[in-house]
Order: structure tokens, then C-alpha cells, then sequence
């Protein structure tokens, strides 16, 4: 599904200025693109709109023939628990669930749950050995793994990463965004991820820089 962001601008409450301003990008299914700006330009907001987690003032989001603009609180639920899926700095795991359980968690709430779709994600992200561990016994790296599965076990058309190997020393980082990308692939979900690092965002289709909240 073709994700078309069209002249955002958002506003948070009580702020003098917009946050982001006129920001357009066409992303195609299957496509990978890297959001890169200082801190503070916007990224993380950019992507929590795209993920429907917040409103805009105007412009609108589409992912397909869906318009973000019509949609009422409880299909923007449904969006959010269907169709985008999100990776975060943070790993997010549930501390009282096993590997295996987190793994088919958004699956499970998506209506998707697919043990041997799970299963095939744990062999390839190296996690099969885990399934009955918890999250706090894991590696930073291995959790962020358990979250890539999961984010792709419920079968997204698009996947947002927000500083996904953030916390991960540079070898691990690289190691789990070769993963992730692999699997990307392989699923033909389009990936939207955030990054400090222009050595990260090279290993994407394309690159935007944000700045003060405009596409540049
Ligand atoms: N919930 C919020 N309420 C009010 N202002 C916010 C909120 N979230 C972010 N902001 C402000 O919006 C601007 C952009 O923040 P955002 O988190 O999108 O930046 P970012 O590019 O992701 O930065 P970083 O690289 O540090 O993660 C900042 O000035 C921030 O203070
Ligand atoms: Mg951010």
C-alpha cells in the first residue's frame, strides 16, 4: 500500500509555532525511506502521525485509499492495530510474556496470528533458541529483535521505526537493521525509519532531511 503524506502541518497545543509545516512525501509499497534532521525538527512527530497516534491541523495521510482526515477515533483504532506497525529507541517488549508470546502479540490483536509465520520470523531473526525466555533476560540486541518480529508478525502494509538501533552499540546496530531490512523485503511492507545517522539512512531506497519542521 502506497503511503502519501500531502502538506501536513501540525500544531501542539499551546504552542506558538507549528511543529511541522507543509510537509509532503510519497512512499510506494515495498520502498524503504530514511527521515534524518537535528533534534528537535520533528521526526518523531512526523512518524506518530503517520502511525495515526495523533491528529494534524491540516493536510492529510494516506496509506492505500484510506484518508486519515475521515476516519473516527475507533477506525483510527482499527488502523493502528491492522495496518502500521512501530518499532521505538525503546524496545516496548512485555515484561510478563515470553519471547514466543511477544512475537505473536500484534498478530493476535490484528486478528492474524499465524503460529508458523512466528515461528519462521523467530529462525530468522536467531531467536528460536528464546521463545520461553523473558524480555529482561535478553540483550538490548536480542529485544529489539523480539520487536522487528513482532512489529512484522502481524503483517503490516507499513512499518515506522523511530531510532530502532538507538540503543544498540554500532556492530549490533548494524546487524539488527541488516535483519530488519531482510525481513522488510521479504514482507513488501513499506518502511518509514527516523535516524541520526546518515551511514544508516544511505542503506535506505531514499533519504529526507527534516528541518525546523520542513522537508528539505
Ligand atoms: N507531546 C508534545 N507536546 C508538545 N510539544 C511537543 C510534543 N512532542 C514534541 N514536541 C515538540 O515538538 C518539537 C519536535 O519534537 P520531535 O519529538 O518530533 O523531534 P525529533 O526530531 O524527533 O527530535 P529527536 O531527534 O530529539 O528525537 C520539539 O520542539 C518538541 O519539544
Ligand atoms: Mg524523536
Amino acid at each position: 500500500m502506497q503511503l502519501q503524506i500531502d502538506q501536513i502541518t501540525k500544531t501542539y497545543p499551546g504552542a506558538p509555532a507549528p511543529v511541522l509545516q507543509d510537509v509532503s512525501l510519497t512512499l510506494d509499497a515495498g520502498a524503504t525511506l530514511a527521515l534524518t534532521g537535528e533534534s528537535g525538527s520533528g521526526k518523531s512527530t512526523l512518524l506518530h502521525l503517520t502511525g495515526a497516534l495523533d491528529t494534524f491541523d491540516s493536510g492529510d495521510i494516506r496509506l492505500g485509499k484510506t484518508a486519515y482526515s475521515t476516519l473516527t477515533e475507533a477506525q483510527r483504532a482499527d488502523l493502528r492495530r491492522t495496518q502500521v506497525a512501530l518499532v521505538f529507541q525503546q524496545f516496548n517488549l512485555v515484561g510478563s510474556m515470553t519471547v514466543a508470546a511477544n512475537l505473536r502479540f500484534h498478530a493476535r490483536l490484528a486478528g492474524r496470528d499465524d503460529p508458523a509465520f512466528a515461528d519462521d520470523l523467530a529462525h530468522k531473526l536467531g531467536l528460536e533458541a528464546l521463545g520461553h525466555a523473558y524480555p529482561e533476560q535478553l540483550s538490548g540486541g536480542q529485544q529489539q529483535r523480539v520487536a522487528i518480529g513482532r512489529a512484522l508478525a502481524m503483517r503490516p502494509a507499513l512499518l515506522l521505526a523511530d531510532e530502532p538501533t538507538g540503543n544498540l552499540d554500532e556492530a549490533t546496530g548494524d546487524a539488527v537493521l541488516d535483519l530488519m531490512l531482510d525481513l522488510v523485503h521479504d514482507s513488501g511492507c513499506a518502511l518509514l525509519l527516523v535516524t541520526h545517522s546518515t551511514r544508516i539512512a544511505a542503506r535506505l531506497d531514499a533519504r529526507l532531511h527534516l528541518s525546523r519542521g520542513r522537508l528539505k
